[in-house]
């Protein structure tokens, strides 16, 4: 039975006539990841991420009132499908995504059952190239949830403070991708129970309150493009081959402790040592893909070759740079801001010939989900 504040259904009084918001939401990078979920998109470890700032999602949500003669005949008790909502991303319609978004509605419709009183359209576009290989998940959900919220919020007779409000969206946002639930604020989120942070909670994300030293609190990440097609196996599926995984009880372990490390690290500014915990991070959610049953490799030749020069480059210029990576084959670059004039040469010149057309995105940390 789940129990939190902010989901005792709120007073409404909803529009009559039609209209929209539009938000945008952030991509974000996990330090510790997140890798295997219980029913109800529990995780079975707490992660921890920094926020992005440019990859966004920007959505648009427009919703028209049922009739009262339609609203007979919507036949409440079925299912929300996609003849209660139209989907389009950069204008064209995307029948292919209608499934997500109706398992999303289904999910969220006993905590928001005013979503059956519209139609809605959803228009969606990303700052990030199409099929850049970057998960667009955590943003598109993270910023369907912001549009929801904000639309309940501002026709609920008694709103929700700031912080059960970024509480409901991220537990929203937690039933479309686990990922999305730490979108919502920034500059760094962690999501799932753990010891060491009593506010934590499997069921939404919280923004890290403890202290965190100033070398990372302008971190960048340059997302090197080393493979821009779709994903061989789907986090979904690989999240699923976790459940008879013979390696899954000890890497919940790992997971759990690398994340009370990191708190340390973040707290002391230990940036060797931080490179040290988010790289082995990386390499242990590829090493459970690589020793799944059926096992898969998502790491590409120039991911290891971009690998092999950050840790020369790291040793030799004795600069914390390190890598990390999510579920595909593009590297994540972190660094202190404040390093970009010594690496940006480098990435240009050097790793951005291992990237597919020699593409990069830089990012930085940001705040998570925006009103437009
Ligand atoms: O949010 P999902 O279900 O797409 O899972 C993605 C998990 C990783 O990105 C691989 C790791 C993480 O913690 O973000």
């Amino acid at each position: 039975m789940i129990t939190a504040s902010f989901l005792t259904l709120p007073q409404l009084e909803l529009p009559s006539a039609r209209g929209s918001i539009t938000v945008t939401a952030p991509s974000n990078i996990a330090l510790v990841k997140y890798w295997g979920k219980s029913q109800g998109q529990i995780p079975k470890n707490a992660s921890i991420s920094f926020t992005l700032s440019n990859c966004l999602t920007k959505t648009t949500l427009s919703y028209t009132p049922f009739s009262e003669q339609s609203k007979e005949s919507q036949g409440i008790g079925r299912a929300l499908d996609h003849s209660n909502f139209e989907v389009f991303v950069e204008g064209s319609a995307k029948p292919e995504f209608a499934p997500k978004i109706a398992t999303f509605f289904n999910r969220i419709e006993a905590h928001m059952p005013w979503i059956r009183s519209f139609q809605w359209r959803i228009d969606t576009e990303n700052t990030f190239p199409h099929g850049s290989g970057i998960a667009s998940s955590a943003s598109g959900f993270a910023a369907l949830a912001g549009a929801l919220m904000e639309l309940e919020n501002s026709w609920s007779l008694h709103p929700l403070t700031p912080e059960l409000r970024a509480q409901k969206t991220s537990f929203l946002a937690r039933l479309g991708s686990g990922s999305a639930s730490r979108s919502v604020l920034g500059p760094l989120m962690y999501w799932g129970a753990h010891p060491a942070l009593p506010a934590s909670s499997d069921l939404y994300a919280c923004v890290l309150e403890h202290e965190v030293h100033a070398v990372f609190k302008n971190y960048k990440d340059t997302i090197l493009l080393v493979d821009q097609g779709e994903k061989e196996v789907s986090s979904t599926l690989g999240h699923n081959l976790m459940h008879d995984h013979p390696f899954a009880h000890q890497r919940f372990e790992q997971a759990q402790a690398n994340l009370k490390k990191l708190l340390t690290v973040l707290a002391n500014g230990d940036t060797q040592e931080f490179c040290a915990l988010v790289e082995s991070e990386a390499l242990s959610l590829h090493a459970m893909m690589m020793t799944s049953n059926p096992s898969y490799l998502l790491m590409k030749p120039n991911t290891l070759a971009i690998i092999e020069k950050i840790r020369l480059f790291r040793r030799t210029q004795n600069v914390p740079v390190c890598f990390t990576l999510d579920a595909g084959a593009n590297v994540h670059l972190l660094y202190p801001a404040d390093f970009t004039p010594q690496l940006m040469p480098w990435i240009k010149n050097d790793l951005s010939q291992h990237c597919q057309g020699g593409q990069f995105i830089e990012d930085q940390v940001g705040q998570g989900v925006k009103k437009v």
